[in-house]
């Protein structure tokens, strides 16, 4: 199968998450028959009636165009593997104490073993630690199936570089990257994928292509820490970093990125770890990685400076933003978790707001009106675009206090009435 595709292939995608679902999407509308595997019955049954599990533009449109025109369909059952030309894995790998957690992987591989059949392509999409596709995938498909990886089945790795928000149009233009476990498997994944993908494919091995995915995510990592580590600088020196990186960015050849007050999300703050799995004597990652996550210590370090440097107790202080990044309503690993924490643990009352998030394990939500009545200081944690049209004038009647901590750079200059502090503006002092 694949060597050419003119025949309607039959495509399994497993896993119907953020990645699976679009990309299980995108090959159906491409004029495939796929299967969409799915390990909960509600998704399933979701995906089935045409209704998206979870927001994304555009997504809805094209999975209830699918299902009705019957090139889409979902079920929990395996089964479907062993007459599919390719079957694309597409499994949460979070990670536990540092280190990959590959049991959904794991489950996934070994439901799908005994029903694989000679000459399928099974492309592994999700984040790994570089050898998992050579390694343990490879071995448990191997195992179960009575085939040989390379030979009697073809096997690749190819990592997703979609942004949620975007990521239908990211899936189609993006240029990709395929890792074969031999030249065959990766020639294969290529063709498979220039069905849905406009951009480049490039050809490497499996190893490489894990490695790469993760050297994206860690290459911004670094650039962050190098960020924030010129923010601490800046803050001694007088100036604002935001100046410096805005300054610095007009080189030809240097893009620094963003500093603030922590970095979140599923990819960047993972990424190393998955790296240093795999090699452990990374000096400089370790090194990046806790930088990054002191980030919303300091924070509330300037904040209480602000406040006079006594106790929190008593002080009710708001988070702007609970999000880890602007306009989206995202939690994991936010860097406001750490910082409301830490405020709360001085003895402080956290409310946050923010317009994305319905819900906060963290912190009380609240609408900014509630939650400015009697508070002593406003944190900025997210940059969400909203917060850059809040009325501070009417913000500060409501309050008791007049700190503003910015930890996104959202203002250039204090708004009347207020003291601000924020990470990496010595300007301000
Ligand atoms: N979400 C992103 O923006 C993004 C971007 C790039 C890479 N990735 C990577 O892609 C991979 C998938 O991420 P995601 O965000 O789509 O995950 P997700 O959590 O949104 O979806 C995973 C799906 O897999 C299902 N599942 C779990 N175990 C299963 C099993 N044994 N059999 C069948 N289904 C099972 C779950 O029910 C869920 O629907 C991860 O490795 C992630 O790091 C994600």
């Amino acid at each position: 199968m694949l060597e050419g595709v003119e025949t309607v292939l039959k495509i399994c995608v497993v896993g119907l998450g953020y990645i699976g679902l679009p990309a299980a999407c995108l090959f159906a509308d491409a004029g495939e028959r796929v299967v969409g595997i799915d390990a909960s019955s509600e998704r399933v049954a979701l995906v089935n009636e045409g209704k998206q599990p979870f927001p994304e533009p555009g997504l809805e449109q094209i999975l209830s165009r699918n299902v009705s025109a019957k090139r889409l369909r979902a079920s929990t059952d395996y089964k479907e593997c062993k007459d599919a030309d390719a079957v694309l894995l597409c499994l949460p790998t979070p990670i536990t104490d540092k280190k990959m957690d590959s049991s959904f992987l794991r489950a996934a591989c070994a439901s799908l073993a005994p029903r694989l059949r000679a000459g399928c392509l099974v492309v592994l999409e999700s984040t790994v630690s570089p050898g998992t596709t050579r390694g343990f995938v490879r071995e448990l498909l191997e195992r179960g199936s009575g085939l040989k990886a390379g030979k009697d089945f073809f096997l690749a790795h190819c990592p997703e570089r979609a942004i949620p928000g975007n990521t239908l149009r990211e899936m189609r233009e993006n240029e990709r990257v395929v890792g074969g476990i031999n030249a065959e498997s990766a020639a294969r994944a290529k063709k498979l994928y220039s069905l849905i993908c406009k951009g480049e494919i490039a050809e490497t091995n499996c190893t490489t292509s894990e490695f790469v995915k993760l050297a994206e995510n860690i290459y911004r990592d670094v650039n962050i820490a190098l960020a924030n580590d010129f923010a601490l600088a800046a803050e001694r020196l007088g100036v604002s970093v935001f100046d410096v990186v805005r300054l610095a960015n007009k080189h030809p050849r240097v893009h620094l990125h963003a500093p603030g007050a922590g970095v979140g999300g599923h990819c960047i703050p993972l990424d190393s770890w998955f790296l240093m799995e795999a090699y452990g004597d990374s000096r400089l990652l370790p090194l990046c990685r806790q930088i990054n996550d002191s980030m919303p210590l300091h924070a509330a370090r300037l904040l209480k400076q602000a406040l006079g440097g006594g106790s929190l107790k008593g002080k009710k202080i708001v988070l702007l933003g609970v999000s880890f990044k602007p306009e989206i309503d995202d939690q994991r690993a936010t860097p406001a978790e750490p910082l409301a924490l830490a405020l709360k643990k001085e003895g402080a009352a956290v409310v946050a707001v923010d317009p994305f998030v319905k819900k906060c394990v963290f912190a009380e939500l609240a609408p900014l009106d509630a939650a400015a009545e009697g508070a002593d200081a406003v944190a900025i944690v997210t940059a969400h675009s909203a917060f850059q049209k809040i009325k501070w004038s009417d913000v500060r009647k409501k309050m008791r206090g007049n700190v503003i901590v910015d930890g996104r750079g959202v203002l250039k200059k204090a708004p009347e009435g207020f003291v601000l502090r924020g990470v990496g503006r010595g300007d301000l002092n």
